[in-house]
């Protein structure tokens, strides 16, 4: 898959030759990665955030929102819950809340990983270096950290500096696989300014990075954010500008798995929300193999407004498992039992295995 191929495939809107990317990535993911659809049981453990990215509802100018923390107990249900339904995964999610300290949630990860056998997946945001150190140590296996963009400049305009230190994320995904966790990153879709070459780049860098987890979801705007009030400013002419809609996702979607094969690749709630219906199917059959169930209590969920109207926004974790997993079965695909630890060996352990001549 050169780049040539991958900005015919972002300019195609023939929707029968689109048949094409569809079958293929759908092929591909059979044989990478079989047909379990892993499920990830997701707890947006605190809304806080210390940044001020120009897209996301949770920045901390954002004034509307009324912020929480979920206590010790609260996570520790969720995770239950989790063990409950089945799920072999974890993923504590929030803003880049530094009230989330570094030794209560190591403490939190040792407890999750003596009572149960979930995997831990983290992802809270550019946290510094020894708060990664720290929570691997503890027992945490996976972190998320979309690089938004692999644009530069676009970049430094939805996503400010904090106290004039530089934003690196592709430096701390470096970082974070050297330090042994399995590591997940994406980007947005359809971001104002965002071309279709940077969106090549992006697909390429997956590539580049060699990630173990790739999430892509649409850019929606937030009339609460700034983006979406400079939006016609930043936007590019028609004919270079990425759109921010479902089949463009879908597309992403697609192409990322042809250039990743072995990652897993989940059919984003961004994408569920922009088509209700069956955004999230039509993400599994096009590429994708996870989905990210919510676990955060009903009541907190409104607030974790990343963009508005996010879907599944008050269906019960019982509720939506169910109706879950009659669609995969309905799509010919089954339930992943156990954690859904990533088909590419972290480094630590292909350095392991290299020591033991294994
Ligand atoms: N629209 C779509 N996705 C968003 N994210 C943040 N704000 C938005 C938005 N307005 C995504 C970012 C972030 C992830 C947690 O949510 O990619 O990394």
């Amino acid at each position: 898959m050169d780049r040539n191929e991958i900005l015919y495939w972002l300019r195609e809107t023939n929707e029968q030759r689109l048949e094409e990317l569809w079958r293929r990535a759908d092929n591909v993911r059979r044989r990478a990665v079989g047909d379990q659809v892993h499920l990830r049981g997701l707890i947006e453990i605190s809304n806080v955030c210390a940044r001020s990215c120009l897209y996301c509802g949770l920045r901390a100018p954002n004034a509307k929102i009324e912020r929480y923390r979920l206590t010790d107990r609260e996570i520790l249900d969720c995770a239950a819950h989790a063990v409950q339904l089945g799920y072999g995964t974890v993923v504590m999610q929030a803003g880049e809340d530094y009230g989330v300290e570094t030794d209560r949630l190591a403490r939190l990860i040792r407890q999750i990983k003596s009572d149960t056998p979930l995997a831990v997946t983290l992802s809270l945001g550019e946290r510094p270096d020894q708060d990664l150190v720290a929570w691997r140590q503890a027992g945490a296996d996976r972190y998320l950290l979309r690089f938004e963009t692999s644009n530069p400049k676009l970049y430094k305009i939805i996503h400010p500096d904090l106290n004039n230190r530089p934003s690196d994320r592709i430096a701390i995904l470096r970082r974070l696989d050297q330090l042994g966790y399995e590591v997940g990153s994406g980007v947005m879709v359809g971001i104002p300014g965002q071309s279709y070459d940077d969106l090549a780049d992006d697909i390429a860098m997956f590539r580049e990075l060699r990630l173990h987890m790739i999430g892509v979801g649409p850019w929606l705007p937030h009339p609460d954010t700034p983006l979406a009030q400079m939006a016609s400013q930043l936007r590019l002419p028609p004919d270079r500008q990425v759109p921010n809609d479902e089949i463009t996702t879908y597309k992403a979607v697609a192409l990322a798995r042809l250039a990743c094969p072995w990652a897993n690749i989940p059919s984003t709630t961004a994408l569920a929300t922009v088509n209700q219906a069956n955004g999230r199917e039509l993400g599994l059959v096009r590429g994708a193999n996870v989905v990210m169930p919510n676990l955060t209590p009903l009541r907190y969920r409104p607030l974790y407004e990343i963009y508005p109207a996010k879907a599944c926004l008050q269906e019960s974790p019982d509720d939506f498992h169910l109706r879950l997993r009659s669609r995969i079965h309905d799509i010919g695909r089954t339930v992943g039992a156990g954690r859904g630890d990533s088909k590419r060996q972290t480094n630590a352990s292909s350095a392991r295995q290299a020591e033991t001549g294994g």
